[in-house]
């Protein structure tokens, strides 16, 4: 049996497909044959990763950047009205775009929580709501929620993104079996220390926070992974596209850690 993943030609939107783990899922889509929509704010970052997406060998799918701000809901449904008119469907989407601060409570006001919330939980959310009555109409759908380990191990440092994690796992199994009806599927992915620019910020803000130096923030995060190693965004691209695929057609409402063995527990 060879993995055919029968992607070619479908549609995909990735938040924050600029960067990181967003990024390379927008090229392992591509690869796929997928037309993919990358949504992002900054627009030079938006065209740089057209760019490299396009000098991969030509795949016959079209790439486009939407300029987006995630946390507000406007930009949520022109990002979606945007593929509909430029692609006519959409049959994959990829909730990925998040920030949240890291830092002691005491250093952290409301609204790194509320910035947390509203870009990732919120903006997660409402692209589901968006995307839905155009996958329902097709009766099929695939959604791939970027999550984190955080949301089921807290780190008294990572609250805001903590706590945003954790309610969209309980989000993503509890809206699955109502879009089960439909034929649509959602399931999480919940990396582990991943080695992207985010990665690097939330290093440096731990280490402000903590008073130690990058280095040593560093290597306390790599002793804590049993697997000694930091994921690399292929990783999650890799299991994202057979998610999205027709050979997990039977999994929806599940989260997949990938994060060299570190969530303790069952
Ligand atoms: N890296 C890790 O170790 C790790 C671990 C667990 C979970 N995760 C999760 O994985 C996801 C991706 O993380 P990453 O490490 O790949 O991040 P990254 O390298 O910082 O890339 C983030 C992407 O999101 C976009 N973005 C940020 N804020 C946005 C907004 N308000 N509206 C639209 N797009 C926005 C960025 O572009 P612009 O700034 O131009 O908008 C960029 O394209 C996040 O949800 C993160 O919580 C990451």
């Amino acid at each position: 049996m060879s993995l055919n993943l029968q992607l070619e030609g479908k549609t995909a939107i990735v938040t924050g497909g600029s960067a990181g783990i967003g990024l390379a899922t927008a090229k392992a889509l591509y690869n796929e044959g997928v037309n993919v929509a990358i949504a992002a704010r900054n627009q030079e970052r938006l065209e740089k990763a057209v760019n490299a997406i396009l000098s991969l060998p030509d795949s016959g799918a079209k790439v486009i950047p939407i300029s987006a701000d995630i946390s507000q809901a406007a930009d949520v449904a022109q990002v979606v009205s945007t593929v509909i008119e430029q692609f006519g469907r959409i049959d994959i989407l990829i909730n990925n775009a998040g920030s949240a601060r890291a830092g002691s409570l005491l250093e952290l006001d409301d609204e790194a929580f509320l910035d947390a919330w509203n870009l990732k939980l919120l903006g997660y959310i409402r692209l589901v709501k968006a995307v839905s009555p155009h996958f329902k109409s097709q009766r099929d759908g695939r959604i791939v929620n970027i999550i984190g380990g955080a949301g089921r191990t807290p780190r008294p440092n990572f609250l805001p993104g903590g706590t945003t994690n954790a309610a969209l796992l309980n989000f993503t199994r509890g809206i699955s079996k109502e879009l089960a009806q439909d034929n649509i599927r959602i399931n999480a992915i919940s990396p582990g220390l991943t080695a992207t620019e985010r990665a690097e910020t939330l290093f440096a803000q731990n280490a402000q926070s903590s008073g130690i130096s990058v280095d040593e923030v560093k290597a306390q995060s790599l002793k804590a992974i049993p697997l000694s190693k930091v994921v690399q965004p292929e990783e999650i691209a890799s299991l994202t596209l057979f998610l999205v695929s027709d050979l997990a057609s039977s999994i929806t409402g599940a989260e997949i850690l990938v994060d060299g063995g570190q969530t303790p527990g069952v």
